[in-house]
């Protein structure tokens, strides 16, 4: 098939971009994957090429070295660029601020100061639900007013959004998608690509699936006394193959129309822990101990999406269910117990 176009994807090889990558390969662009491996593996990559017989083309850099950026861009003609790479670490984010700063903030605007002078002006930037703050309203839809976020992390996150929302005013040629992710869990159903933290996962499904290969003993539950139907956080998971799908869709739009566009990316369902876990038990046949502990500081009771817009304007919408996100989580932890290594 002929390359439709050739896609820069910043932080490819991580979790969210692998699947990204091969989404776009998939659908018969060319990608050029630039990271720094600071959170992730080139074997990625490797799994990749051997689920769809196509290898992105492969750069170790980091965001923030303006020579290594502007030798990618003269060396490759790229159209455009989804750009995933950034720390996402919420407590690490509180302990060390300015490593953040400098990834997420002072990152995406090296890259951004690049692309302008590359003249390419197409950008998906994975943003983060976390940019909605504490909501009493649910589902919370792109015009929700973005709330003062409660850690760097996601400091960070609406710093860049506001950034790009200037240059967008600022100058007619940039067409910018900004993805606001709730969720993102599950792998992709060979079980050879997937989530792959290092040590003591923070996010809730790959603690669980830790648990269910014996790796940790029990899961502790933040929280059983918030205000949802079984007192337990509720949030809005999606399938990282459906993100993937909603990244095309996205990439698509934006090369038809210019200036800022926002998208909310989720299932539009929330989900408490204890029915993920349930689920997760069904899917694995394995049975997860946990304790119900006191709430995990900085966390909201629930959150989920209204995802007409990207349904609307994109044609896009979650496909998988929580089963499907379950099945594929456990497949990618039990075929690999020890991540990429
Ligand atoms: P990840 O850590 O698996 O992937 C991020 C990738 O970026 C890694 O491969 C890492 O090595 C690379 N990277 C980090 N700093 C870099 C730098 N300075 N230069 C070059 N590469 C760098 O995380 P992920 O879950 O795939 O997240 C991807 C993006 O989506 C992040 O921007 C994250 O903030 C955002 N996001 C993630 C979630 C989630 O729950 N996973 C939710 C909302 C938004
Ligand atoms: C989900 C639910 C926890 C772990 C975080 C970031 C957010 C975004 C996604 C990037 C909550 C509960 C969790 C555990 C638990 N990242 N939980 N025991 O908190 O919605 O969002 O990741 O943008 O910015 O804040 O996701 O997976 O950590 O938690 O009970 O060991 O599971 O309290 O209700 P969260 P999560």
């Amino acid at each position: 098939m002929k390359e439709t176009s050739l896609v820069l994807v910043t932080g490819g090889a991580g979790y969210i971009g692998s699947h990204i990558t091969l989404s776009l390969l998939e659908a018969g662009h060319g990608v050029v994957v630039f990271d720094n491996l600071s959170n992730s593996s080139a074997e990625s990559i490797s799994r990749i090429e051997k689920i769809c017989g196509k290898k992105p083309h492969f750069v170790m850099g980091d965001i923030r070295d303006k020579q290594a950026l502007s030798n990618l861009f003269n060396r490759y003609h790229i159209d455009s660029v989804i750009h995933c790479a950034g720390l996402k670490a919420v407590g690490e984010s509180v302990k060390d601020p300015l490593t953040y700063f400098s990834n997420n903030l002072v990152g995406s605007v090296t890259l951004l100061e690049a692309m302008a002078r590359a003249n390419i002006f197409r950008l998906v930037f994975s943003s983060s639900a976390t940019v909605y703050g504490d909501s009493p309203n649910m589902p919370v839809n792109e015009k929700h007013p973005t709330a003062a976020p409660t850690n760097p992390y996601g400091r960070s996150k609406l710093m860049v959004e506001d950034v790009l929302r200037d240059l967008a005013t600022s100058d007619q040629r940039w067409s910018i998608a900004t993805a606001r992710y709730f969720n993102p869990i599950g792998a992709h159903s060979s079980g050879l690509i997937g989530e792959a933290p290092n040590g003591i996962p923070n996010n809730l499904v790959p603690y669980i699936s830790q648990v269910a290969i014996g790796k940790l003993k029990k899961l502790q539950i933040f929280g059983g006394d918030y205000p949802t139907p079984d007192g337990t956080g509720v949030r809005d998971y999606i399938h990282v193959m459906d993100l993937a799908q909603g990244h095309l869709k996205a990439l698509h739009a934006i090369s038809l129309k210019n200036g800022l566009n926002i998208w909310n990316f989720g299932s539009g369902k929330g989900y408490s822990v204890l029915e993920l876990l349930d689920a997760f038990e069904n899917a694995s046949g394995k049975k997860i101990p946990y304790d119900i502990v006191a709430r995990r500081a900085g966390d909201i009771p629930k959150c989920w999406a209204n995802t007409d817009k990207a349904r609307q304007e994109l044609g896009w919408r979650a496909e998988k269910n929580l089963n499907d996100m379950m099945i594929d989580t456990w497949r990618w932890q039990k075929n690999n117990p020890t991540g990429y290594n």
